[in-house]
């Protein structure tokens, strides 16, 4: 056995979340590292999936909605995601795509801040942040700047509206500082709005004790919730009160079946819904969050960063042709992204030999630890293979 090997099968010998694999339902023959873009399904969830159709829908049929939970159904799921982003309980609702909500964030930050006109976007960010930030500029009344986060205190300014920021980097897997970030915004006198897309599930969150205003983030990721999962929107407890958002339909009015003509909004998080809540896809998420039941995040990110380390030695030793664009240490999320020559036939290679990351132009290679079912072994694996393909 070589070195590396041995250390794989020691590292998942001692690995205290090794049991949590068993939960998913893996394809052995498959190598899966696309976790953060789409997670895995947990083993249960067909079943409660399959109750919510023939039963809930099926038997009850509109009872559901009162006798099933369904109306209530985006705050208590919200709820169930507080704990995993640091939010205060109450201050979490799922519904609508993440692109719906950093509108729905974004608008209403910026009517908290009268008098300022500039939103500050992350240069870096995924594209539908930055698109949706600039059709909210335009009916704000708005400008808009790209920044690269690291600039952003040195770019804020009385202007300062709004800063839309991504926790984690969707191409290089750099993790940014929350807590230095939003304080600077803070004393700038502007808001902050986190896309958490890849850090939620991937690693601990606190938006409490950074303060954060406003957080959004998909669910499809690290947190399993199935493919077009449901998004959630989170707010500062002192600042409910003061939310004004632009999509309050009548899954947000206070007295939703008065059939009021008049629009007043609901007290609580139910003010951030808009409309029929997408029951299927929010209780296949519902069930999907069992998996994190008692699960130590800090241990899950002890884990992610081993995981990902032992990927980039692996690859320096095995597949010296590709180099991490990733950083270091506290500074990664959990993903490792290479950059090398073809690298979007590289990855053709290896998803046709077991291999599943993908491909972000122009030279990356991404590859996604999802500490909940990633082996060391695997990290190993696909190394070996890429090396092999790559010579
Ligand atoms: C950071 C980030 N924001 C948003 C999205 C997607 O938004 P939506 O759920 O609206 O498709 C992604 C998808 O990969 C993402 O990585």
């Amino acid at each position: 056995m070589s070195d590396l090997a041995e250390r794989a099968a020691k590292l998942d010998a001692g690995d205290p979340l090794a049991g949590r694999r068993d939960l998913f339902d893996l394809d052995d023959g498959v190598i899966y590292l696309d976790g953060n873009s789409l997670g895995a399904l947990p083993r249960h969830v067909p079943a409660r999936v399959a109750d919510v159709l023939t039963r809930q829908w099926g038997r009850l049929c509109i009872r559901s909605w009162t006798e099933g939970g369904w109306w209530d159904a985006p705050e208590r799921i919200g709820d169930r995601i507080a704990p995993l982003i640091g939010a205060a309980p109450g201050h979490v609702v799922v519904g609508d795509s993440t692109s719906v909500n950093v509108f729905r964030a974004v608008v209403s930050a910026v009517r908290m801040n009268p008098g300022r006109s500039e939103i500050l976007v992350d240069a870096t960010t995924f594209p539908t942040d930055g698109y949706i930030a600039e059709s909210a500029a335009r009916l704000t009344g708005c400008s808009i700047r790209p920044v690269n986060p690291q600039h952003v205190p040195d770019t804020l300014d009385s202007h300062t509206s709004v800063v839309l920021l991504n926790h984690v980097d969707y191409r290089s897997g750099r993790l940014h500082d929350m807590g230095v970030l939003t304080a600077a915004a803070h004393d700038a006198g502007a808001r902050v709005i986190w896309d958490l897309s890849h850090s939620a599930g991937a690693l601990p969150v606190d938006i409490s004790l950074h303060n954060v205003d406003f957080a959004v983030g998909c669910t499809y990721k690290y947190l399993n919730g199935g493919p077009g999962a449901p998004a959630y929107f989170a707010i500062r407890p002192d600042l409910l009160p003061l939310l004004d958002q632009p999509l309050g339909g009548w899954c947000s009015h206070r007295d939703p079946f008065a059939m009021d003509a008049e629009y007043v909004a609901a007290e609580g998080i139910a003010k951030a819904r808009a409309g029929t809540p997408e029951i299927v896809s929010l209780l296949t998420l519902d069930a999907a969050l069992d998996v994190w039941d008692g699960v130590d995040l800090h241990q899950l990110r002890a884990k992610s960063l081993q995981l990902t380390e032992f990927f980039v030695e692996c690859v320096q030793e095995l597949a010296p042709a590709a180099t991490s664009v990733t950083p270091q240490g506290d500074e990664r999320g959990s993903q490792v992204s290479l950059s090398c020559v073809d690298a979007s036939d590289v990855m053709a290679q290896l998803i046709s030999r077991g291999v599943v990351g993908d491909h972000r132009p122009p030279d990356l290679l991404r590859f996604g630890f999802t500490p909940l079912y990633t082996r060391f072994v695997d990290a190993l694996r696909a190394a070996e293979i890429l090396g092999e393909i790559i010579a």
